[in-house]
């Protein structure tokens, strides 16, 4: 998992000193870091992405403890960051008076979303560079979230002083979001942390409605978007249509990529990104996806791909 990417590290914390954007892998989706306390830092991933201003970023950090120095860490953040990190767990909390980090992450809201990654690399970096790294998903603004080095590089190469590769992410969806500012957490972005281990810990655990725009932000736009139309819930192939199936394979289709034969949800969600890109490659016009069943990850995979489909 290291290799090449280990001699890099050290380059890339510095180039996220000078103030520089970095991509790097997480066990989520690659990121575009830069430093969370340096407006210009900041404000160039905006820049980058092409992402709305009213759209926050998840600030990464190596601790807990790191994160204490800048939002109220709440009794329930500190059962959930016990049992979550580091791992693919985002925990939305207010930000202390005190806070460095700069306004631009918080697009507006009180609050800073902090994850802690368990990626050997992304970790490696947090701790060579002693910084706080502001870090959303490394793909232009509305697009499909990158798994792979190749992927950010076909998109953002001009954007980034340097690519970390540490090949393909393991989980393949971004983290779970979740608003851990009161006494009971609020989803606001479904996860391979999954509604069921959170509810083991903290018992009651609430979704945020659609279209809650004060709670997540980023979550009303069209997202995860190929060129293709998406056709959901398929239980045909139509002419024209590529394949994207779950389990035993629709008849019927020229092109087709297979999230998981043997219908494992985790197996589907590592790979959904990557397939939906390369099915987006072959030209076709539509994708026809099976249907992937509403439990676990199989909850954000379809998230993903609703707001995948979704037209305007
Ligand atoms: O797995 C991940 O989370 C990846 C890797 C790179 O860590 N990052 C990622 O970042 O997915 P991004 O920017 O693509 O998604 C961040 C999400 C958005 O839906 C955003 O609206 C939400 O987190 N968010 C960020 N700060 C927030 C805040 N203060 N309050 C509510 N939602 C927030
Ligand atoms: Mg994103």
């Amino acid at each position: 998992m290291m290799g090449e990417a280990e001699k890099n590290i050290a380059a890339a914390a510095r180039a996220l000193e000078a103030g520089k954007l970095v991509a790097f892998p997480t066990e989520t989706v690659y990121g575009i870091g830069g430093d969370a306390t340096s407006d210009a830092a900041v404000a160039a991933i905006y820049a980058a992405k092409g992402r709305p201003p009213f759209n926050p970023l998840i600030v990464h950090m190596c601790s807990l403890t790191e994160a204490k120095k800048y939002v109220d860490v709440t009794p329930l953040a500190e059962n959930l960051a016990a049992e979550f990190w580091p791992g693919p767990l985002t925990l939305v909390m207010n930000r202390k008076k005190s806070c460095t980090l700069s306004l631009l992450v918080s697009a507006g809201l009180n609050s800073v979303a902090v994850r802690v990654p368990a990626h050997p690399i992304a970790r490696r970096l947090l701790e060579e560079c002693k910084l706080p790294i502001a870090a959303p998903s490394a793909n232009r603004s509305g697009r499909v979230s990158p798994t792979t080095a190749a992927h950010v590089k076909g998109e953002l190469a001009g954007e980034v002083a340097m690519i970390l590769d540490g090949g393909a992410c393991e989980v393949g969806l971004e983290s779970t979001v979740v608003d851990a500012t009161g006494e009971v957490p609020v989803i606001l972005r479904p996860g391979s942390i999954t509604r069921e281990m959170l509810e083991a810990v903290a018992g009651r655990v609430e979704m945020a409605g659609v279209g809650d725009p004060i709670k997540s932000p980023g979550m009303l736009e069209r997202h995860y978007a190929p060129n293709a139309t998406l056709r959901l819930h398929a239980k045909d192939v139509q002419k024209n249509e590529a394949l994207l199936a779950f389990g035993k394979p629709l008849a019927g289709h020229a092109i087709m990529e297979n999230l998981s034969p043997s219908a494992n949800l985790e197996e589907a969600a590592a790979n959904l990104f990557a397939m939906l890109r390369r099915l987006d490659a072959t030209g076709a016009k539509q994708i026809a996806i099976m249907e992937i069943p509403e439990k676990g990850i199989g909850l954000a995979i379809n998230d993903r791909l609703q707001r995948a489909a979704k037209l305007t």
